[in-house]
This record gives structure tokens, C-alpha cells and sequence, in this order.
């Protein structure tokens, strides 16, 4: 009995949750409490035996407690497809996420109502200052995931990994959570409308209009200036011959005479 009162006590706050947030029209009443209790149905299937079923984490094991980390965390690590982590890595990969979306809302809904506090999923991600964008990207980002965020390697084996995958809600929920080695930018240092412009310079890095020619997939000035060499050449060869055989049509000889 106090152990089915455990279950429900959550069960019912995330009920309560899904019925004040509206977790979708779709889902007809007669159904709320089983889609609510889905979020700790998930949550007990793949994240309890790392984060337990209090969700302290195991701090001996490097495994972090969920308490108060806010849905921009839980959002984040699951669209990344960082959780459930399947072996303990140093660093969680990014990886195609493991639930759909609306399972994600659930998790998320079940372990923010459980254990609230932390940042919520930023709303606003639609910037209005490119330039500022980039300066602001330029100061904070940059020293870690390159001037054209593709990434760069850390110390201790860690690194910043490229910006390009990233969605915009996910660049700003990295912002205000700090995943792993990345630094927490709370409202102090950031505030939402900068933290907007720099998700639109980001989503700017994915499909800048490359003024210069082909972006060769923004590996950086060395590369590019490398590949760069190679296709001068080439094309100067290749424009050579291409005049060369425009005189096909005369003799040989006299063509190269
Ligand atoms: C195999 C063990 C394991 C499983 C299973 C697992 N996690 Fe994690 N989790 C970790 C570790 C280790 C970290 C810290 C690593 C990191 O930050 O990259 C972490 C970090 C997190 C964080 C970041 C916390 C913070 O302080 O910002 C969240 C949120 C999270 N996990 C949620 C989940 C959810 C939700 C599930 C289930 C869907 C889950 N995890 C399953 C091991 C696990
Ligand atoms: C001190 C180095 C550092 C700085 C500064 C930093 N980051 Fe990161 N960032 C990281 C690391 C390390 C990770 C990977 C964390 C993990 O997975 O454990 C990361 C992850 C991310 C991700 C997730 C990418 C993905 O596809 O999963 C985004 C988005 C991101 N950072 C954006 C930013 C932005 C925007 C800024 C500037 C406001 C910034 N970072 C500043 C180190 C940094």
C-alpha cells in the first residue's frame, strides 16, 4: 500500500501537470492519467538505474542528480539524444534521439514536476541582431567551438562538439544549462533577447550565404585554403587544356607550335 502510494503520489502531480500544461488536444481525457504516468513509466524503465529512483544520481559513479536541473536540461539531453545513456562515457555523444517527442514531454514533465526548480524550455529563440549575434558569439562561443562553431577539441580528451546539428531551441537550452564541460550562462550574463541573437548567428553558421564561394564545409581557414590551392590549380589546368583543345581542329603541330 505505501508502495502504491509512492507510485501515484507522482503520478497524480504529473496528471495534474499534463492537464495544466495541455501535453496535446489529441489525447482524449480517458486517457490523460495513462499518458501522464507514461513520463514515470519511462523514467523508471531507462533513466532509474543511473539517476535512482529519487533522482540523486550516484555521485560516486559521476552520474548527476536530476533535482532542480529544469526541463531545459531534461529537454536538451533527450532531443540530443545524449540520454538514456547506454555505457558511461566521459562524455555523452549527441546521437539521434531515443524517444519521440511526445514521450520526451512526458519524461521531461515527470521529472520537472517531481523534482522542480532550473530553467525552463526557452521559448523566444528568434533573434533580431545578427551582428550582435556575432559578436556575442565571437566572445563566449567561439574560444571553444571555433569562429565557425565546427568544434574543436578540449583538454582531457573532451571537446566542444560542432554547432551544426543543433536546433535552435538546443543551442539556447545549452546556454542556460551547461551540458558537461560548457559553462552555465544564466540571465545575468546573457539575457534572452542576446541569448536569441546568438542562436540566430548559429542557425546563420549552418547556411551563411557564402559570399566568398563554396564553404567547403566550414572546416576552417587552413583546410578551405588548402582545397582552395588544389582547385586553383586544377581549374588552371583544366582552363589550359580546355584552350588547348579549342584548337583541335587544327593540326596538332601547329596548335602546340
Ligand atoms: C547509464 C546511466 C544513465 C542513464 C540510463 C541515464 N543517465 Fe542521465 N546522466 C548520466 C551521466 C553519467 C550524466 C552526466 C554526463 C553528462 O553530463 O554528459 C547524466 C546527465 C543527465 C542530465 C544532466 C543533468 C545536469 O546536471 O545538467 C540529465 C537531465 C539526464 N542525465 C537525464 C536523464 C534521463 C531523463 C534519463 C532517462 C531517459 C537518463 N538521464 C538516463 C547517466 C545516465
Ligand atoms: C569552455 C568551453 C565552451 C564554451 C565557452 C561554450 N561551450 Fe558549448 N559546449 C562545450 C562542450 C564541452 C559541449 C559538450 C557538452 C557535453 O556533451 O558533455 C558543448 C555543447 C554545446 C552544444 C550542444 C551541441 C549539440 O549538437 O549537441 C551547443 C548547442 C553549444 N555548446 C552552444 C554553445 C554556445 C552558443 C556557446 C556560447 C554562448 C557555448 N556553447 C560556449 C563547451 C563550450
Amino acid at each position: 500500500m505505501a508502495l502504491f502510494a509512492r507510485l501515484l503520489g507522482p503520478a497524480l502531480a504529473v496528471a495534474a501537470a499534463g492537464l495544466v500544461g495541455g501535453l496535446g488536444p489529441a489525447r482524449a481525457t480517458p486517457v490523460r492519467a495513462a499518458v501522464a504516468g507514461r513520463g514515470q513509466l519511462l523514467y523508471v524503465e531507462e533513466c532509474q538505474t543511473c539517476h535512482e529512483a529519487n533522482g540523486s544520481g550516484q555521485a560516486s559513479e559521476g552520474i548527476p542528480s536530476l533535482h532542480g536541473v529544469g526541463a531545459a536540461a531534461v529537454d536538451f539531453y533527450l532531443a540530443t539524444g545524449r540520454m538514456p545513456e547506454a555505457t558511461l562515457l566521459r562524455q555523452a555523444p549527441r546521437k539521434p534521439p531515443f524517444f519521440d517527442t511526445a514521450d520526451r514531454a512526458a519524461i521531461v514533465a515527470y521529472v520537472t514536476t517531481t523534482w522542480p526548480g532550473g530553467p525552463a524550455i526557452p521559448t523566444d529563440v528568434s533573434g533580431t541582431d545578427l551582428q550582435g549575434g556575432g559578436d556575442l558569439f565571437r566572445t563566449n562561443c567561439a574560444a571553444c567551438h571555433g569562429a565557425v562553431g565546427a568544434g574543436a577539441a578540449l583538454a582531457h580528451g573532451a571537446y566542444a562538439p560542432s554547432l551544426h546539428a543543433a536546433t535552435p531551441v538546443e543551442v539556447a537550452e545549452a546556454i542556460r544549462v551547461g551540458p558537461g564541460n560548457m559553462p552555465v550562462f544564466d540571465a545575468g550574463q546573457l539575457t534572452d533577447a542576446q541569448v536569441a541573437d546568438i542562436v540566430t548567428y548559429v542557425q546563420y553558421l549552418h547556411h551563411p550565404d557564402d559570399r566568398g564561394g563554396a564553404g567547403l564545409g566550414h572546416t576552417g581557414p587552413i583546410a578551405e585554403g588548402f582545397v582552395g590551392l588544389l582547385v586553383g590549380l586544377f581549374g588552371a589546368v583544366g582552363v589550359a587544356t580546355w584552350v588547348g583543345h579549342r584548337s583541335d581542329d587544327e593540326p596538332r603541330e601547329r596548335a602546340h607550335a
